[in-house]
Parts: structure tokens; sequence; C-alpha cells
């Protein structure tokens, strides 16, 4: 599904289900580090770039309101956010894509590694949208999965539109990089982890 080479284990949902607001705590991190992210590339790549500017602050925008709307539920149930904990995750993902970067281009393998990590996420959020037990919590994910799938779409999308080929090439070999990744990576209450 969406690249993903390596599906998740679907036991990851009674690891993230054992502690809910753990997840919804590293969940909430994560719409705001994909919003951080995508105005990270907007600073660094608009002027060369300039057609990813209108997607990216339109997404950066959505990613904030995931944010409230993940921050809404932990507060629902008594919760508190808390300060983030580092991504293995994101970070392995990142260090294994520029492993060999005289290949690809930094704007290229950026969008591309942010197309997988919402692929990854969109994966996780529908298994969520399917297995927890809360009904409210399963059309709560369901609806973020199919932001996610969109995401997934313009990420790889602005990669085609720009690098053609090759971003289709690199695309398969960062996305076995991430099932590397992804697979090496204990199941826990963390949306990658
Ligand atoms: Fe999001
Ligand atoms: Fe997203």
């Amino acid at each position: 599904m969406l690249s993903l080479l390596e599906p998740t284990d679907p036991s990851w949902v009674q690891a993230a289900e054992a502690d809910l607001d753990g997840l919804l705590r590293d969940h909430a991190h994560c719409e705001l580090k994909a919003a951080q992210s995508a105005l990270g590339l907007l600073g660094r790549f608009g002027g060369e770039a300039p057609e990813i500017i209108e997607p990216l602050v339109a997404l950066a925008r959505e990613e904030a309101q995931h944010f409230e709307q993940v921050h809404a539920e932990l507060a629902q149930r008594g919760a508190e956010l808390t300060s983030p904990a580092s991504d293995p995750y994101v970070q392995g993902l990142r260090r294994a894509a520029r492993e060999d970067h005289r290949e690809a281009p930094v704007l290229l393998d950026r969008l591309l590694v942010c197309a997988l990590i919402e692929a990854r996420s969109c994966e996780r959020f529908k298994l969520l949208s399917e297995r927890l037990g809360s009904e409210r919590l399963r059309d709560f994910y369901r609806g973020l999965m199919a932001s996610e799938a969109r995401h997934y779409g313009l990420f790889r999308g602005l990669a085609e539109a720009r690098f053609g080929a090759l971003a289709r090439e690199r695309l398969g070999v960062l996305a076995a990089r991430e099932a590397a990744v992804a697979a090496h990576l204990p199941l826990g209450p963390t949306v990658h982890g």
C-alpha cells in the first residue's frame, strides 16, 4: 500500500491501545512536526522551487489543525501534552535516505521522505481505524487516514512533477530503506514505534 514494502504487524494496535494517552501524545507531536517540516522545506527550497509554496503552506495549516484535534482528544481524556520524545523512525529514515546523498538532489529526498512518513502514518491510522475498541477513536483515525493518504500523494506528486523518472526510481530505493527502518523498531505506543 502507498509504496510501503513492509506491512506493520497488526499487534502494534494492542501496544498502542495499552497506552492511548501515550499514543495521542506522540501523535500530537507528529502532527506538529509535520507542520514544522513543511515550513522548513518552504524556507529552504521555496526560492528554487516556488511551486511547492502554495501546497505546503496549505499542508502546514492542515497539520496544525490536526495537532489541535489530537490535542482536544488528549484534553478530553484529562491528559496533557508532554515534551516531544525523539522519533527513531523519522531519524533513521532521514539518515538512511542520505547514505548515498550524491545519488539524488536534497529536495527530492526531502519530498520522498515526507511522502513515506505520510504513507506509514496512513497505514498505521488505517489499522487504528479498523481495530481500536472505541468507535469514536476509530472514526477519528479514519478521517486522519484519508488526510495522510492525500498528503502522500501530494509529496509524491511534487517530487515527480519536478524530477520525473528519477523521482520514481528514487522512491523505490527509499521505500526499501524505509521498510528496513520500520521493521527494526519495537512495537510500542507511538505512531511510528
Ligand atoms: Fe496530519
Ligand atoms: Fe500528513
